[in-house]
């Protein structure tokens, strides 16, 4: 006869892409994300996606990242549990990951500004574990998450997380694109991408995008732009004015980089706004000298993701093509490599990586 040996418990584990420090990452065991706090949820990821940022923070350039966090911030996946308050979700819910967290009831959320919660704000993949891993835990899910729509692919949910949220707040309505405006986006990366299949809902006039990837430039023609530019073959503000005469009415930044943001301010018509969208690093010229007498607008914004149930109703209506976004397909487990294609996007030919668990 054998007694019963009690076993000792052991901690459920799970496998993510965790940052080790500037160019160290690895795929390795890390303890299963779990409920701590009651407005919680567990998300099992079935989709996720690398972002731009994720190889900013991989060249260390976001200090608040420290040595042991999980990254990503996009994702989609299917409840696993819930805090004992949590009310607008339960188990096996599908549902889309914000790439921002928030609470829904301080000040600044309250105003809509979502980005600047003060419990939540950017933070998934930056100031605790995010969402390229089997699982992971969401703060303040009620209104973090949100329910997926019938019939959707998530490999076109996902690119809601933060792409098009990202070009349509900060971009196309920071811009405040109308009818009939001439608009310049500078930068064809996926986040430009994502400002011109948006600023397509106000039927602009012109959509000139202007990268020195002919590859994107190309994509963004068979995305509806009206004409492109190679900063590097062409002269960006001679040609404008060709096409415009004064000017854009509106020029968006989606780059992140101080000629980026001069190459704004060299197109910009009378009474016209400047949109900023990229990440800056830099100090960059602002030219008053030129610009005082010009009735221009120049806007900042981190993503709020407001707008994410707008365009949850756009995406289910069909009248955007967010799959399209998804260039290259890999296992999550596959992340390591997916990673070495996103971070040669010009020689891959990559917009976004899709990785599927
Ligand atoms: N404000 C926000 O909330 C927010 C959110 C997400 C991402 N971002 C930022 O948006 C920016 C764009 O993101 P992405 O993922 O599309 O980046 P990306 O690096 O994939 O794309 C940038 C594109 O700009 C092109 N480029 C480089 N220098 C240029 C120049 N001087 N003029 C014109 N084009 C130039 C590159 O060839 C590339 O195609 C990044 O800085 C990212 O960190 C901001
Ligand atoms: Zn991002
Ligand atoms: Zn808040």
């Amino acid at each position: 006869m054998t007694t019963a040996v009690k076993e000792p418990t052991k901690t459920a584990v799970m496998k993510a892409l965790v940052y080790h420090g500037p160019g160290k990452r690895a795929w390795e065991d890390k303890p299963k994300a779990a409920v701590k706090d009651p407005t919680d949820a567990v998300v099992r990821i079935t989709t996720s996606t690398i972002c731009g940022t994720d190889l900013h923070i991989m060249k260390g350039d976001v200090p608040t990242v420290t040595d042991g966090r999980i990254l990503g911030h996009e994702g989609v996946g299917l409840v696993e549990s819930v805090g004992s308050s949590v009310q607008n979700f339960k188990v096996g819910d599908r549902v889309l990951v914000s790439c921002i967290t928030s609470c829904g009831k301080c000040d600044y959320c309250k105003r809509g500004m979502f980005s600047h919660c003060r419990n939540g704000g950017w933070i998934l993949g930056n100031l605790i574990d995010g969402t390229q891993a089997e699982y992971v835990r969401i703060p303040h899910a009620d209104n973090s998450l949100y329910k997926a729509p019938e019939g959707v692919p998530e490999e076109a949910l996902v690119m809601l997380s933060d792409i098009f949220p990202t070009g349509f707040e900060c971009g196309v309505l920071n811009g405040t694109v109308k009818p009939g405006d001439k608009v310049a986006i500078v930068g064809s990366g996926p986040i430009g991408l994502a400002a011109l299949l948006t600023a397509q809902f106000y039927s602009p006039a012109l959509l000139i995008l202007i990268d020195r990837d002919d590859n994107r430039l190309q994509v963004s023609r068979s995305f509806g732009a009206t004409h492109t530019i190679n900063y590097e073959k062409e002269n960006v503000a001679e040609r404008i004015q060709q096409l415009t005469g004064e000017g854009v009415d509106v020029a968006i930044e989606a780059v992140g980089v101080p000629s980026s943001i001069d190459t704004c301010q060299a197109i910009i018509a009378p009474g016209g706004h400047i949109a900023n969208i990229g990440v800056h690093g830099k100090p960059v010229e602002f030219h008053l000298e030129k610009l005082w007498d010009r009735n221009i607008t120049l806007t900042t914004r981190l993503v709020d993701t407001v707008t994410t149930p707008m365009l949850l109703k756009v995406l289910r209506s069909g009248k955007l093509d967010a799959r399209k976004m998804g260039t290259h397909n890999f296992a999550l487990s596959d992340v390591m490599k997916a990673y070495d294609t996103f971070g040669n996007a010009a020689k891959e030919k990559a917009l976004k990586v899709v990785l599927k668990a």
